[in-house]
């Protein structure tokens, strides 16, 4: 017996390094998701199979024993083995485990691909092992794996994929969670450059470090693009979401955190039709996404592809984690 766990990933829509300091971040569930399947062994290895990312192996204690790959890989898996452990110790279960993964997310491209991950091996280790994790459980348990890649991320990446849809999150609030009454396209593209989240934030908190009263008015200024962002997202009124990610896309240029191809990326998906088009998440690299009706997406997508980007077309997923028992 095995069982299946799939999570989506996510995009940041609004408030990306200014939800930092102050003001809420607008987070969206995007439909690519990522699928662990679980199964025990007998021999009390927890055992991983990533041959979509080109590696797997297993560990035995601490130690991890590379079959295909470099050994240095035993460093990706640690999120994921500390979710199926602490799932384990929950649930009061020891047992050897085949983990099995694979991903639709983009990896390393600020789309929540580790979060996504670690909840779908938390909830697949939970359900086989007859855990009847609620929800909430499934989140805190994946966010003692995302610990280990991030320090102490906000949680928005383990909540959004847990629970799927739109999320508000500001910090010493906490995260709030929101339906919308329509679809909305988005497209995302992939700078295919790698970047480093704590790298660009430090870059900003360094010009801030130089330029306190100048910085701060520009996070002030997110904070409102942010919630206002939210509102014309609630109310579906696209050409004032458009207008609000053009905008937050200059302000978080105007914080260093752009790159050419990405500057180049947002300016084609607005000429070839887009309402708006902004950086997503830590920026330096990563992605972008735009917000266009249904008759533009294929002009964007060409264009994106143009300059070498790599487009997805993506809608806003209610569905968050789910498990299924295969026999
Ligand atoms: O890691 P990413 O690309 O999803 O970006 C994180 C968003 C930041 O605001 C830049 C950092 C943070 O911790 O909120």
């Amino acid at each position: 017996m095995a069982v299946e766990a799939t999570a989506p990933g996510k995009a940041i829509l609004f408030g990306e390094h200014g939800v930092v300091y102050r003001g809420p971040a607008v987070v969206l569930a995007i439909d690519r998701r990522a699928r662990v399947v679980a199964s025990e062994r007998a021999d009390g290895r927890v055992f991983f199979d990533a041959l979509d990312l080109g590696f797997s192996g297993y560990f035995e204690g601490e130690t991890y024993v590379p079959v295909y790959g470099q050994p240095w890989r035993g460093k990706n898996l640690q999120p994921l083995l500390v979710s199926a452990r602490k799932t384990m110790e929950h649930i009061g279960a020891d047992s050897g485990m085949d983990i099995k993964v694979r991903s639709e997310i983009p990896i390393a491209a600020g789309l929540g691909s580790s979060a996504a991950i670690c909840v779908a091996t938390v909830a697949s280790v939970g359900e086989l092992l007859g855990g009847s994790l609620t929800p909430d459980e499934i989140c805190e348990l994946a966010y003692e794996g995302e610990k280990v890649v991030h320090g102490t991320p906000s949680g928005v990446d383990n909540n959004i994929s847990t629970f799927g849809g739109v999320l508000r999150y500001e910090r010493g609030v906490g995260i709030e969670r929101f339906e919308l009454d329509g679809a909305l396209p988005f497209i995302i593209g992939n700078s295919k450059r790698k970047r480093s989240t704590r790298r660009l934030v430090e870059r900003v908190r360094r010009l801030r470090e130089r330029e306190p009263e100048l910085v701060d008015r520009i996070i002030e200024a997110i904070a409102q693009v942010s919630q206002d962002g939210l509102a014309a997202l609630k109310s579906l009124d696209l050409p004032r979401v458009g207008d609000l990610m053009n905008v937050n896309h200059g302000l978080l240029a105007s914080l260093g955190v752009s790159i050419a191809k990405l500057d180049i990326m947002v300016h084609l998906s607005r000429g070839a039709g887009a309402y708006g088009a902004k950086l997503t998440g830590a920026g330096g690299g990563g992605c972008m996404i735009a917000l266009s009706d249904e008759s533009n997406l294929e002009n964007i997508r060409r264009a994106l592809l143009r300059c070498r980007g790599e487009p997805h077309i993506v809608g806003i997923t209610y569905e968050g984690v789910r498990t299924r028992r295969i026999d």
